[in-house]
């Protein structure tokens, strides 16, 4: 049950969930899809726990009407959902492939006669091989080629779809992909990783230029923007060297994307500090113009804050690592609980968060939450359901968080769970489950959670 006294949220609010296609769909070789780097890299052995891989998920692919009437029984007023790119443009170029646009022509008529807004994001990490195969994101072109699938899709589909979000999160498409190696293609690259980064803000901006190119009818029809994930960062302790750290963990996970995007400025500090790994020779002149477009929206995803110690000793690999070149270990205060990621929860940090964009980007645009939630080790129980009081505490509670925010003057229009489904979480595989609805795999039933019917009963609210 909802608290009685939960606080009342402006009537407009947008009330969402999300999804990403190559965690849910499957159905990777049907309608004409191309390989993605996600493919190629859940079927490399020992990359994904357990062995899995996307084949087939939560088969959302032929089962998309059931999921769009599991949002109707929500209530929800939106749904954030990405396109494949391997399904629009197989091999990364060219033009579209009918039967790919046909299924997203498909999923938004059948959003729409839900009464259901379709938020729709063109990059979720789904990266056509062939362009990996050419260089990826370390390479200039794959930016150029990203401009023109986002003009195809949105030629398909801009009468349809209202909110359009460039990339999810290019922080883990640069760094735990290029250099991490954690997510596809698996590189363990400096300069690599830093040219990622550059390129995936270069093809934020063409793609945001060809949109606005091709807008046309009525303005609520052109709200481009792009989803990144910050955190708030706190030096575990005030010792100097902490303290020190913080700089270097706030510049790698947010002002790297945050400050071209909306403060219109390379961050300081990040040529000194990446010096011996890169001359940054992939910048052009006009590039952070291009980057820094106003935008309509900011996609904020956040799930845990940051709390930054020094780590003197970097691990062998410090000079291809990016994220361990900044001598950074996560330290979090050991009274926060934990999710099953071992994500630390405290909602207050979403707030500090929140405030902190507001106080350092003047001109910010309205901001949606589009992306928070978590996995906890959820269980069929003998009735065949799942009681997941732990999620609906962390619901309530940033959510709280988020209200607060908003009455300190945070313009945040929007909150969109993560996820509708259980799905398939990227290297942990079908093992963390964070969706309101439970996905028996072997049978692809779904079973809505306790969560579910408190999300719904909060909507129902209003
Ligand atoms: C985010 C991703 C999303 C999901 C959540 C748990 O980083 O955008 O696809 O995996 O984490």
């Amino acid at each position: 049950m909802v608290d009685p006294n939960f606080p009342a949220f402006p009537p407009d609010f947008l009330w969402g969930t999300a999804t990403a296609s190559y965690q849910i769909e499957g159905a990777v070789d049907e309608g004409g899809r191309g390989p993605s780097i996600w493919d190629s890299f859940s079927h490399s052995p020992g990359k994904i726990a357990r062995g899995d891989h996307g084949d087939v998920a939560c088969d959302h692919y032929h089962r998309y009407r059931e999921d769009v009437e599991l949002l109707r029984e929500l209530g929800v007023g939106a749904y954030r959902f990405s396109v494949a790119w391997p399904r629009i443009q197989p091999d990364g170029k060219g033009p579209a492939n009918a039967e790919g646009l046909d299924f997203y022509q498909r999923l938004v008529d059948e959003l729409l006669r839900a009464g259901i807004t379709p938020c729709l994001t063109l990059y979720h990490w789904d990266l056509p091989q062939a362009l990996e195969d050419a260089g990826g994101w370390r390479v200039r072109d794959t930016a150029e080629r990203f401009a023109d699938y986002a003009a195809l899709v949105h030629a398909a589909l801009a009468d349809r779809v209202p909110m359009w979000g460039t990339l999810n999160e290019p922080y883990c498409s640069a760094f735990i992909g290029y250099s991490e190696g954690r997510h596809a293609p698996g590189a363990r690259e400096g300069h690599g990783a830093l040219a990622a980064a550059h390129h995936l803000l270069v093809g934020h901006g063409l793609a945001v230029q060809a949109m606005r190119a091709q807008c046309s009818g009525p303005a609520d029809r052109q709200r481009l923007g792009i989803t990144l994930n910050l955190n708030h960062v706190t030096p575990a302790t005030p010792d100097p060297a902490d303290v020190a750290a913080a700089a270097r963990a706030e510049l790698l996970y947010n002002r790297v994307f945050s400050d071209p995007i909306l403060g219109g400025r390379w961050p300081t500090g990040e040529r000194e500090l990446w010096s011996p790994i890169s001359d940054f020779d992939f910048r052009r002149d006009g590039d952070l113009e291009l980057i820094g477009q106003p935008l309509d929206f900011l996609g904020l995803n956040n799930y845990f804050p940051s709390y930054a110690k020094h780590a003197p000793t970097a691990d062998e690999l410090t000079e291809h690592r990016v994220a361990t070149a900044i001598n950074v270990v996560e330290n979090p205060p050991a009274e926060l609980p934990r999710t099953a990621m071992g994500w630390p929860v405290e909602p207050a940090g979403l707030g500090r968060l929140l405030r902190w964009l507001r106080d350092g980007y003047p001109g910010l645009p309205p901001i949606y939450i589009t992306e928070n939630g978590c996995a906890y080790p959820d269980e069929l129980d003998a009735d065949k359901q799942v009681e997941d009081p732990q999620r609906v505490v962390f619901l309530d509670q940033h959510l709280r968080a988020v209200h607060a925010a908003i009455a300190d003057g945070v313009d945040v229009r929007g909150y969109f769970c993560w996820s509708l489904l259980d799905n398939f979480e990227w290297a942990l595989g079908y093992s963390k489950r964070f969706g309101l609805v439970y996905v028996d795999y072997p049978t692809q039933l779904r079973i809505p959670k306790a969560s579910y019917r408190w999300f719904r009963e909060l909507i129902a609210r209003r």
